[in-house]
């Protein structure tokens, strides 16, 4: 609680342990609801995203599977440079309701990459829980269909958020202090 120092820079609290836990119990309800005897398949987007699939799938009581992926760069051949590849996919996602599992929803780069490649495998329904959305910094048209809060757009790290690989492991938010 309080202020905390990450690497260089220092960052105060913003979102609570409590008031992330409270929220996550919400959505879990609603996808227990939305979900019920759809049997469906959570996808978690590493890294940012393990703590928010922790607390989430705690809380899911109807039958569900859970697996976790990643987004690899490499550096491509083309002139765009880097792409992103989802890797840990496989064929049994076909004909399954998937929930793809993230912690942020910046500019909506990442989860657009992630819907085109995920689409390929042939899942009967894709939606998308994102804890957090920076609704300002978000520009594509795929609708966040579970969001835990929107935020303005600031740096923030903690609950499995980091900058530079550091403060994932804060049980609350925090947001740079300018
Ligand atoms: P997008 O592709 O711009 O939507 O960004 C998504 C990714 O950027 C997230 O999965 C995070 O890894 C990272 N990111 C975006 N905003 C923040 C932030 O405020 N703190 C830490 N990581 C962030
Ligand atoms: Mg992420």
């Amino acid at each position: 609680m309080g202020d905390i120092k990450v690497l260089d820079k220092e960052f105060i609290i913003s979102l609570p342990a409590e008031k992330i836990q409270s929220r996550i119990s919400e959505l879990a309800e609603e996808l227990n609801g939305d979900f019920f005897g759809k049997r469906p398949i959570f996808l978690g987007i590493l890294n940012g995203s393990f703590m928010f699939a922790t607390d989430l799938f705690k809380r899911i009581t109807i039958d569900a599977q859970i697996t976790f992926l990643k987004l690899a760069s490499y550096q491509g051949t083309s002139s765009t440079g880097n792409v992103k590849q989802l890797i840990g996919l496989n064929q049994e996602i076909k004909d399954q309701h998937i929930i793809i599992l993230e912690d942020i929803v910046d500019t909506g780069e990442t989860i657009d990459t992630i819907m085109r490649q995920l689409s390929g495998y042939l899942p009967a329904s894709i939606r998308i829980a994102s804890l957090l959305l920076k609704p300002d910094a978000y520009k594509k048209d795929i609708p966040i269909d579970y969001v835990g809060f929107r935020i303005p757009n600031q740096f923030i790290v903690g609950y499995g958020l980091d900058y530079n690989g550091f403060g994932r492991n804060y049980e609350d938010i925090y947001v740079l202090k300018d």
